[in-house]
């Protein structure tokens, strides 16, 4: 059986739109590829943690306390997934990437949000995709593929239907210096290429998609290569 492991974006969970049919369907297509791969989810904070983040940055808030308060907001949002999902997700939300990599095993779906100040539920996601020996990391947001720019500001950005983890590590690198938030965390990227996982960049709103990205069949968005 596969080990798959899904980072999924705050901003597709509870984008403030249809929020519980999404998550219901959300949870049901989760159920259904839990008999045919071993699972664990990661949620992000999406826009409440930012809006508790900017709040504590007014209150005087130290880095490490805005990350905390953002840390928080994953794992209220890990909970709703876990309502959601039922007896097939565990009910206590865990707290380290081990903890949660332990929870995992086949037939039961391991739900975490984020674990300590410095990184997101991205890096979140290849730790425990690490030990775990997974085969692949899905990472499901809201944009349907890596692009080399933004392409609604630079008309010949460049759409990757698959690119090497190499590229991915300039792209997320470039991004960083820019100060924008990554398509995917640089210290999930570095993660995963030491570990020679694969990454799957789709659109989760888009749940056929992220279907055919959990069960490893082809996809619309990108193919990142770890074994190059
Ligand atoms: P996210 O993982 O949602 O961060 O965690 P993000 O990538 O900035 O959000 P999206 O994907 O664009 O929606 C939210 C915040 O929680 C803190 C960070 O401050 C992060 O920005 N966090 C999360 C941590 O400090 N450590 C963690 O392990 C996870």
């Amino acid at each position: 059986m596969d080990k798959v492991v899904v980072s999924v974006g705050g901003s597709v969970l509870i984008p403030g739109q249809d929020d519980a049919s999404y998550i219901r369907r959300l949870a049901d297509m989760i159920r259904e590829v839990a008999s045919e791969v071993q699972l664990a989810v990661v949620v992000g904070g999406g826009k409440a943690a930012r809006q508790y983040v900017d709040l504590g940055r007014a209150l005087g808030g130290s880095v490490d306390e805005l990350d905390e308060l953002g840390i928080g907001i994953t794992r209220v949002n890990a909970k709703l997934l876990c309502v959601a999902l039922g007896d097939i997700a565990n009910t206590e939300i865990p707290v380290k990437a081990e903890e949660c990599a332990s929870m995992s095993q086949p037939g039961k779906v391991a739900v975490m949000g984020g674990t300590e100040p410095g990184h997101t539920t991205d890096a979140v996601s290849a730790m425990i995709a690490q030990a775990i020996g997974a085969d692949r990391i899905v990472n499901a947001s809201n944009v349907d593929a890596v692009f080399s720019a933004d392409p609604r500001k630079d008309p010949n950005a460049k759409r990757y239907d698959r690119m090497t983890i190499h590229q991915l590590n300039d792209v997320v690198y470039h991004d960083h210096d820019a100060g924008k938030s990554s398509v995917f965390d640089p210290l999930g990227v570095s993660i995963a290429m030491k570990g020679r996982i694969d990454i799957l960049m789709v659109n989760g709103r888009d749940l056929d998609e992220l279907r055919n990205a959990i069960l490893g069949k082809p996809i619309k968005g990108t193919f990142v290569d770890s074994h190059v």
